[in-house]
């Protein structure tokens, strides 16, 4: 009987366990219902009283031989797949942080004039990218021979000699909308239009085909320029804070008159200039012609400013070129 066991034991320790297969033919080899423990111990009544605590023993430390490189080859195995996998032997390790993404500069930029406007009472619209000439130059009282219809600024995408169709371009500038939301709203009417606009311009580092703008508009009965100028330095305080030193100049728009242009004065360690951030006017009557507003009745003012340049000064960013790279070195550094 002795010797059995002994049998046992030895092949247990020899029997080679290196794939799953392996260890459930050892399971069922020696510890099944009907493997070799099992059925050894099943011997015990044949063996003679005297011996049964000698031979008891030695069954259990088979036994327990088996069940022990049993459950160290199952967990070697397991082990193994995990490294396999890439997993971790150690569940209770912290987890290394991984990057959930952030907001885009030019979307935080957008987000703070926005907000900014909301408080100013101003409502948000928007309009398509895809324009034709009408919307983008004709209705904004663009003459027909206007160097900014020249295709040397605009991106055509349909230039068309038939009388009957029109034009169809990247928009230039956010204006359209104007346009847009005359002809689907009566006055009074007070809302930004934020936007994506394109141009045909040469990459540099300040220059890009395409930018953001952020358009306004109001119109009511007796808009006045004073309004204009005191909504736009609100604007400039709240956006560069109350110590912004702003300077407003005459300029020209064919849909604004008069029309202005407003700077902000930015400084760095390479000095200080001025920086235009927007234009802006008194929308002109032509315009509230094309879009059958009666301007002997309203009146309106109109400005657009760009977000790039906003969100360039915001964050010391010194190349246009990098917010629309999409480079995650670059754009991990905006996390708010
Ligand atoms: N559309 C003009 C531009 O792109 C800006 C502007 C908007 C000027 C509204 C006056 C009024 O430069």
């Amino acid at each position: 009987m002795i010797d059995n066991i002994e049998k046992i034991k030895k092949e247990i320790q020899d029997f080679n366990i290196s794939n799953e297969d392996d260890l459930e033919a050892f399971r069922l080899e020696f510890l099944s219902r009907n493997g070799k423990i099992q059925s050894m111990f099943a011997l015990m009544g044949k063996v003679p009283k005297e011996q049964k605590a000698e031979v008891g023993k030695a069954m259990n430390g088979v036994k327990v031989l088996a069940q022990q490189k049993f459950d160290d080859a199952q967990l070697e195995l397991k082990k193994a797949t995990r490294k396999e996998f890439g997993a971790l032997d150690d569940i209770t390790l912290p987890v290394e942080p991984t990057y959930a993404g952030s907001f885009h500069p030019l979307t935080q930029a957008l987000d703070e004039m926005k907000q900014i406007f909301l408080r100013l009472g101003f409502n948000i619209a928007d309009g398509p990218e895809l324009e034709n000439d009408f919307h983008n130059f004709t209705a904004l009282n663009f003459p027909p021979d206007h160097p900014a219809r020249d295709m040397q600024d605009t991106f055509f995408v349909r230039k068309s000699d038939d009388q009957n169709e029109q034009d169809l371009v990247l928009r230039t500038h956010t204006s359209p909308v104007q346009i847009r939301l005359m002809k689907n709203q009566q006055p009074p009417l007070r809302s930004i239009m934020p936007g994506r606009v394109y141009r045909n311009e040469a990459v540099t580092a300040k220059s890009y085909f395409q930018f953001n703008q952020v358009e306004g508009l109001y119109v009511d009965k007796n808009v006045n320029m004073g309004e204009l100028i005191e909504t736009l330095v609100m604007f400039a305080k709240l956006m560069y804070g109350s110590d912004v030193k702003y300077r407003v100049r005459p300029s020209y728009f064919p849909f604004t008159e008069p029309s202005i242009e407003m700077d902000v004065w930015w400084e760095n360690e390479k000095g200080g200039q001025w920086l235009e951030i927007l234009g802006a006017g008194m929308v002109d009557p032509n315009v509230f012609e094309s879009v059958n507003v009666d301007p002997e009745i309203y009146t309106g003012f109109a400005f657009g400013m760009g977000v790039d340049r906003i969100a360039m000064l915001r964050y010391g960013i010194d190349d246009i070129r990098l917010l629309y790279e999409n480079d995650i070195r670059f754009l991990e550094q905006f996390k708010s």
